[in-house]
């Protein structure tokens, strides 16, 4: 496998770093203790060319590869991984899914305004009930002839309220267990669409993570992505896309406070000397970075497999797994590294921790990631 980045690539990240220095860092602080969505930031994104980038630009998408895809990710989550979370979302869950198997219709009057940024969207499948067990879903589709009555609750959903257009999974045949449940597109403009209660989370607080409530939303039969039950099969397979994504951001939070850690060890002094010329803390700077390199090639290897289209199941779950994984360790030494001053906000490296714990609980915990790579190894 090659792993040599090519021109284009490397400009793509390269850009990618310089928009998270000079329009995500400002305010990253204050967005996250008032929770604040970082609404103008995304909209530069979306100008930018990072909200839609792998799609083809025949529907208003960069072109891109994967690769290029996740090197953008690490390095805006190295900076901003509320904006970065966004971005995954309307990506490599709605973006991709709507292209790979939405109809020509729906890639005109949905793909085209979120691959171009002038929306983004959500991806609906939790449930009070149904988090990790996403097969039992409680979101009834029924088939009314020509248009779904949609009614149900769905829990966390990143984008809850600044998104336009989600992607709903519910169950139109519950007798047929995972084989009857359809994706709907869904308006949030549709009557019977009710955004509700705003979660208070522990980390990427920038990022808006609601309940959405739907009562008898008509949802027309023209917006079911592929066949009826389809549903189920349609969210597995975005969300092995998407794995990559939220493994690359992982990725970048622990390269963040891993760049961080390294740079105070130079300018702190303890004993005389700068606390980098202590071997404890030299122990920990190998530590971090060993991992963080092995996070990248986990991640690299899977978006190398995806842009080769080879079945990347297995290397996307490896990848979140592990570097979700790294993330917690290097951000946890990142802020020992900094003592006091790593506990307070100012310093970043407190944020970069809480952010990281979330890549090992969504799309698919630390436990299904093991499972999904049980399963293929076994298989
Ligand atoms: N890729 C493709 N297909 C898959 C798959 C995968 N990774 N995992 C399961 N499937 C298919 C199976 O082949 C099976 O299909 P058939 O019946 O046609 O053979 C079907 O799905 C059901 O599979 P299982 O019988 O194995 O179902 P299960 O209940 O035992 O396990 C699971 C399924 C892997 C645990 C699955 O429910 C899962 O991945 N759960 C986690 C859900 C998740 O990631 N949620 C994240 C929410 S989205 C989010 O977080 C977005 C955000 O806002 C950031």
């Amino acid at each position: 496998m090659n792993f040599e980045l090519t021109e284009e690539q490397i400009a793509v990240r390269d850009a990618a770093r310089d928009f998270a220095v000079s329009d995500l860092l400002p305010g990253v602080i204050e967005r996250d203790e008032h929770q604040k969505f970082p609404a103008e930031q995304i909209k530069k994104m979306g100008e930018y060319g990072f909200m839609g980038m792998m799609t083809a630009p025949e529907y208003g998408g960069g072109g891109m590869d994967t690769v290029s895809y996740v090197l953008a990710m690490e390095e805006i989550s190295k900076i901003d991984a509320s904006a970065s979370v966004v971005m995954s979302v309307n990506n490599s869950l709605v973006c991709w899914g709507l292209e790979k198997f939405g109809t020509e219709e729906q890639k005109q009057k949905y793909l085209k305004p979120l691959a171009s940024g002038e929306i983004h969207g959500g991806f609906c499948l939790s449930e009070p009930e149904a988090g990790s067990d996403a097969t039992s879903q409680k979101t009834m589709a029924e088939d009314k002839g020509d248009h779904y009555l949609l009614n149900g609750t769905k829990n966390w959903i990143t984008n809850g309220n600044s998104g336009s257009v989600f992607l709903v999974m519910a169950q139109t045949h519950p007798e047929l267990k995972h084989k009857g449940i359809n994706c709907l597109i869904v308006e949030k403009s549709m009557p019977g669409f009710e955004v509700g209660r705003k979660e208070d989370k522990l980390g990427i607080r920038g990022s808006d993570t609601h309940s959405l409530m739907f009562t008898d939303v008509n949802v027309p039969k023209a917006n079911r992505i592929g066949e009826d039950g389809f549903g189920f099969r349609f969210a597995m397979s975005v969300l092995n896309g998407g794995r990559i994504g939220i493994a690359a951001q992982a990725l970048g939070i622990a390269a963040g406070a891993y760049e961080m850690a390294l740079a105070y060890s130079k300018e702190r002094k303890s004993f005389g000397k700068p606390i980098s010329a202590h071997q404890a803390i030299q122990f920990k700077l190998a530590d971090m970075a060993t991992k963080i390199d092995a996070a990248r090639l986990l991640v690299l290897q899977a978006a190398i497999l995806k842009d080769q289209k080879q079945d990347f199941v297995k290397a996307a779950a490896m990848a979140k797994l592990f570097a979700s994984q790294v993330a917690m360790e290097t951000t946890v030494e990142a802020v020992q590294i900094h003592g006091g001053f790593g506990y307070v906000k100012e310093y970043h490296v407190e944020r970069l921790m809480r952010d990281a714990k979330i890549t090992q609980i969504y799309e698919g915990t630390s436990e299904i990631q093991k499972m999904v790579i049980g399963r293929e190894i076994l298989k």
